[in-house]
Parts: C-alpha cells; sequence; structure tokens
C-alpha cells in the first residue's frame, strides 16, 4: 500500500505533557459539563462556509450522474469514472440530509476503554458512530453493542486485516465481522487511486442485501473529505485528518449533543497507567499519518468551549 504522505510515529507519552497540563485534565474529566448550542450551530456553519456541511457528505445518485469523474481525495491529480455499477452503489439521496439527533457517541479506538464501563454510556445515544470496523464482542461492557455509522477505511481495514480480499476466506472473515455491526457502513471508495480496486470488492459485497440485512453501504464523497480537511487546516492542523476526527465532525454537523469516548491517543492513563493503544488488539506503538496530540488538544478545546463532550476516563 501507497501512501503518497509517508509516515510518522504518533503513539504519544503523556509524560510529555507537564504536570499542571495533566491536572487540567484530571480536572476537566470529573468536572461537570455544559452544552454551548450557539457554538455548535456557529461550527455548522464554518463548516458550510467550507462546503463541509453534512450535505455533501456522501456520494449520491443525483451527485455525480454516471460516466462522470471524481477526484480522489488522497491523490487529487487522479480521477475516477462513475461506472454504471459505482452508480448502483449510490442511495437516491442523502440519508442525512433531514435528520438531526439530540445525543450521539462518537466511538475511538482507544485502550483508555479497557475496563471503562463505558458501554451503557455509549448505547445510551440516539445515533452511535464507530470508526474503522473495532471488535465489540467480547467488550459489550466497556464499548456497548450498538452502532448506526462504522467507517471501513480502505488501507487500516481491507488492506491490513484482510488481506485485500484477495480470496474467498478473506470475504468469508469479513462477512462474519460486519455481523456485530448495525446500520451505515461509510467507505471511502475515491480516498487512495491505488485502494480503488480491492474497496470495490468489498463494496459489491457489502451491496449484495442478501448477505448482510440490515447494513447499508454508504460511499463517501471525496470532496466532502477535502473540505473538511481543508476546514481543520485554518485550526492549524497540518497533517491529514484522522477518521476519528472525520467522523467527530460529521457528527458535529448531525447532534445536538456529541459525546466522544476512545479518543485518547496516549500510551497512560490519567493516572499514568500503562494503556493499549486498541482497546481490542494488541498494535504496538502504531506508523500513523496523522497528527493525534494536535487532534487531541483542538478536540480538548472543543469540550471545554461546550461543542463536544470528551469522556477522559472510567464512566463509573
Ligand atoms: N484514537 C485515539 N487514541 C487511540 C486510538 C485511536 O484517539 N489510542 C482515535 C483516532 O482519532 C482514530 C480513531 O480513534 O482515528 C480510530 O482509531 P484507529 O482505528 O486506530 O484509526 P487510525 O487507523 O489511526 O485512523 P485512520 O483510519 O484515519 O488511519
Amino acid at each position: 500500500v501507497i501512501d503518497p504522505e509517508g509516515e510518522a510515529t504518533m503513539w504519544m507519552d503523556i509524560t510529555n505533557h507537564s504536570a499542571p497540563q495533566i491536572e487540567e485534565m484530571r480536572a476537566l474529566a470529573y468536572k461537570s459539563w455544559t452544552a454551548n448550542k450557539d457554538g455548535v450551530l456557529k461550527f455548522r456553519q464554518q463548516l458550510e462556509e467550507y462546503k463541509a456541511s453534512v450535505m455533501n457528505t456522501i456520494l449520491t445518485q443525483n451527485n455525480p450522474k454516471p460516466g462522470q469523474q471524481v477526484r480522489y481525495s488522497l491523490n487529487r491529480d487522479a480521477l475516477a469514472n462513475i461506472t454504471s455499477e459505482i452508480f448502483d452503489f449510490l442511495p437516491e439521496e442523502s440519508p442525512f440530509s433531514k435528520v438531526r439527533f439530540p445525543k450521539c457517541s462518537v466511538v475511538g479506538g482507544s485502550g483508555i476503554l479497557v475496563n471503562s464501563k463505558c458501554g451503557e454510556g455509549i448505547d445510551g445515544a440516539d445515533f452511535i458512530f464507530r470508526c474503522n470496523l473495532p471488535d465489540l464482542k467480547g467488550f459489550e461492557m466497556d464499548v456497548g453493542r450498538k452502532s448506526n455509522l462504522t467507517t471501513i477505511n480502505t488501507v487500516s481495514i481491507i488492506a491490513k486485516r484482510y488481506n485485500f480480499m484477495q480470496t474467498m476466506s478473506d470475504s468469508k472473515k469479513f462477512i462474519r465481522k460486519l455481523q456485530g455491526f448495525q446500520g451505515y457502513l461509510w467507505m471511502p471508495l475515491f480516498g487512495l487511486k491505488s485502494g480503488l480496486s480491492y474497496s470495490m470488492r468489498v463494496a459489491r459485497l457489502l451491496h449484495k442485501s442478501g448477505d448482510i440485512p440490515n447494513r447499508k453501504l454508504i460511499i463517501s464523497n471525496p470532496e466532502h473529505f477535502v473540505a473538511v480537511q481543508d476546514f481543520w487546516r485554518t485550526k492549524f492542523l497540518s497533517t491529514r485528518i484522522s477518521t476519528g476526527l472525520y467522523v467527530v465532525t460529521l457528527a458535529l454537523s448531525l447532534c445536538d449533543e456529541t459525546n466522544l469516548y476512545g479518543f485518547w491517543p496516549f500510551s497512560r492513563d490519567l493516572n499514568l497507567r500503562p494503556l493499549k493503544y486498541h482497546y481490542y488488539d494488541d498494535l504496538d506503538g502504531p506508523l500513523s499519518v496523522h497528527s493525534f496530540t494536535e487532534e487531541f488538544n483542538t478536540m480538548l478545546k472543543m469540550h471545554k468551549d461546550g461543542l463536544l463532550r470528551m469522556h477522559l476516563d472510567q464512566c463509573t
């Protein structure tokens, strides 16, 4: 898999933070939180100014038309054709154009969720976003069991975990994994040009509704991803945004109250106990193109401003 932006390690040690910074995070974790509704509306207006509004988030049969071309979000020089097969994958209109949810959970993959007992809080929301097809089975107490939108990232999921979906056994393993998820399965079909061929194998599988009842394929609009990326660049986030921050941005467009769980890119918790990187596997010190500390600090500021609520410790 060739990633045009290269890789740099980003697994951070929280002890790089000063003692007052850690103390401030502890205080925020336990202090009561107040929602800032006007702030959320203002944030949405800013997104609209960058053409990053939720109206454009996925491809539909209104945009693009068959035969038209779209630009890949991560290879801006390359164009992909919207074939009639791809057009058939698209819904007539976006399921997000008219809905809003009072309360949402967005679940990141951090090891901070282990023994967190956050499952009930996560599942108590009206709409639940999950990133990158994580494990739920066996972790229900900590992460819940419900899902309404789950991202399936081409590189980190299909290439790395499912061997580019080359064999029947890769497909079977993938379909077994999908059994634990409901709702929308969000795919960046036009992210990396090199990912299109194997992403298409997944899209075909997901489109065959007989195999996966109650789950719907949605294909992200590459121009929306770029617009969200441009928006965050104005907030001094210079590197490519993570799936997590992209989904948080989407949630802020759709939800009156956005609750974040499992967003903690540090190797220790607030009490300096060591943590796994992911709650569900043993990936250690991953390589990443994202700047998780910058993203975390941005989200923490949004927590302080009442735009979203971060859950930074156990839920009990
Ligand atoms: N995350 C976090 N702290 C961790 C692990 C993950 O804050 N220790 C957040 C990040 O925002 C991340 C999201 O949870 O994007 C989902 O985690 P993961 O599946 O590991 O995402 P990445 O592979 O890093 O993201 P991408 O798909 O964008 O490459």
